[in-house]
This record gives structure tokens, sequence and C-alpha cells, in this order.
């Protein structure tokens, strides 16, 4: 229920009569007057006022299941969420949750990752209180053949979430990586259980660098965060809840037609790689050219300097900018 009161008390900035909660919830007034002072003990400073009822007045930045419930306006997706205080990876606690039958849409966030994993076997380093850590559980009806697009997903319904609660101007750097000011501030790393034809789960996990001030030595020319950008602390919350907003949206269009097509005019929009220098990065070598973004599958179309064009998969190959990571 607190997860639904503070939902209630965040729908108005005026005060909502105890009456009025009692018959939204089929609760008593003790019943609410009780959850409204967990919520002040939490740290939520609540006005309580006779004959007026109860106004909320500000809310310390937790990520917790109410903080995140409370901000969303899905139908599913993030509405079972669990938070978790620390665990190696929260990719791994949803695989082990979806075997055992975890619902489409629930999602997982950790305070601290002790094992968390980037792509390609890297480390992904998750400071504890500091950044979000989430991973999301999905059982698409697709083919497992496109699902690598969700990834793509994940990445623009990120990028609106920070736009929105920030105000920053985040890009993406295809295929998934969100950057603000020319540095990370977002990695995602998607695994799948499937079959030859079918999909049992995919999970998709993201890494956002929300209030961490300081990284170390190797990573602080490609790496930043949002308070860096902001000069303050941001509301992780909130940043969590908006891109499950945005997410579910983009995920019910996506499904129509399995495929990009409505939508990769937007992330090309908001793709940093387009219009510049590349330098793709493949296993058999190296070669330079420049791309105007994705096409309807979610590949990276590039013209090579010698004019032909290439479709570059996501897993294959590093994108950087001629001159560095951008
Ligand atoms: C990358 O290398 O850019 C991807 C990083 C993905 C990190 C996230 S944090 C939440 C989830 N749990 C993990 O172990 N990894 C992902």
């Amino acid at each position: 229920m607190k997860a639904e009161l503070l939902k209630a008390l965040r729908q108005t900035d005026d005060y909502v009569s105890g009456q009025q909660l009692c018959s939204r919830f089929g609760v008593s007034r003790t019943a609410v007057w009780k959850a409204i002072r967990q919520l002040q003990e939490a740290g939520y400073e609540i006005d309580a006022v006779n004959n007026r009822g109860y106004r909320l007045k500000s809310a310390p930045d937790l990520l917790t299941t109410e903080e995140v419930i409370s901000r969303l306006h899905t139908s599913f997706m993030g509405q079972n969420c669990i938070c978790l205080d620390s665990v190696d990876s929260t990719n791994n606690y949803v695989k082990k949750i979806a075997e055992n039958g975890a619902a489409e849409g629930t999602l997982v966030f950790a305070e601290e990752q002790t094992g968390g994993k980037g792509r390609r076997g890297r480390v992904w380093e998750t400071p504890k209180g500091k950044n979000i850590a989430m991973s999301l559980l999905l059982r698409p009806q697709i083919h497992p053949a496109h699902a690598s697009q969700l990834t793509l997903l994940m990445a623009m319904a990120v990028r609106e979430a920070i736009c929105v609660c920030t105000g920053l101007e985040a890009g993406i750097k295809w295929p998934n990586d969100i950057v603000v000011n020319g540095r990370k501030v977002c990695g995602i790393l998607t695994e799948m259980n499937t079959e030859v034809d079918y999909i049992n789960y995919v999970v998709i996990g993201t890494g956002i660098n929300v209030n961490q001030r300081e990284f170390p030595g190797e990573l602080r020319e490609i790496a930043g965060s949002l308070c860096q950008n902001l000069g303050q602390e941001t509301s992780r919350a909130a940043i969590t809840a908006a891109s499950m907003d945005e997410l579910e949206r983009l995920y019910e269009i996506f499904l129509q037609t399995e495929d990009l097509s409505a939508l990769k005019d937007g992330y090309n929009q908001a793709c940093v790689n387009r219009g510049h220098g590349i330098r793709v990065v493949e296993r058999g070598g190296a070669y330079t050219g420049t791309t105007e973004g994705i096409n309807d599958h979610g590949e990276l179309v590039v013209r090579k300097d010698s004019g032909e064009e290439v479709l570059v998969y996501a897993g294959e190959v590093s994108v950087r900018g001629l001159y560095g990571y951008t």
C-alpha cells in the first residue's frame, strides 16, 4: 500500500484527504496513518493537517520498490519489482527467477553488484548506493533472431528518461551505449535463453552512472555520470521509472512488426555516430567510413571510405569515433 499511497500523494501538489485515501485503498484511517508514519520514518516529508489531509513535501533519494512503483505509468513493465541490497549481478538474479516462472516485465535492481558483467566479458562496477543497476525480464513471442533489437529499444528508453528527468542532452552510441558530452553514462547487456525458434526469456541488464562522482584511472577518459554533468545528484527512482514507461511504449510498437521500422528514425536522430567518421574494428581487421544510422533491423549501415556500403551487426565489432570513444 505504501507505493499506492505515494502515487496518490504524487498526483497532486495539494492535500489529499484521509477519507479519500481510505476509500481508495479500502482500509481504515488508522491503516493510512500507519503507512504515512512509516514513510515519514523512511525520510519522506509529509504534512498532515486536520481536516485537509496529507501532502508530500519532499522525498529522499531512495531506490526502493515503493519509489519506483509509485512513479510508474505502465501496465506491466516494472510493476513487479524487486529491490536487492547486494547481489553478484542483477542479470544472473533475473535469469534464476525467470527459470522459476517470474512474469514478463519483472524488474530487479540492486544497490550494489559484486560481480557486475559488461559486454564482451568485461567487468561492470556498481559502487554501493550511487548508480542504477537493473535487469528486466521479457518473454517476447518473437523469433530469436529479432531479439537483439530489444537492446536498442532499451537504449532509446533510457536516453529519453535521462533527457526528460535531467534536461541533459543524451545520445546513443551504436548499438546501445548512452553518452552525455562524449562520455559513456550507461551500458546495456542483454542475455537470452532460447530454443531454435522460440524465446524462453530475455534479460536486459542496464547500468546507469547516476550519482558517481569519480571513476578509476582507465575509465576516466571514457566514463561519466549524470551527476558530473549536472553538478548535483539526481533521483535514481525517477530515471528507472521513466525508462520503464518509455520502454513499454516502444515495446508495444516493436511487437507489431518485430523490427525497428517504426522506431528507427527516432533512434537515428539520437545516434551520435550519425554523419561522423567512424572506425569499425572486426575480427579480421579494421576500416573507416561514415554512417547515417541503423536500418529496420538495428544494423548499422556504414559507407566505407572505398564507397562500398556494408551492414555492421552488433556483437561482432566495436565502433569508435575517429578521434576517440564517440
Ligand atoms: C556494457 O558493457 O556496456 C554493458 C554493461 C551492463 C551493466 C548492467 S548493470 C545491471 C546488469 N547486471 C550486470 O551484471 N550487468 C548489467
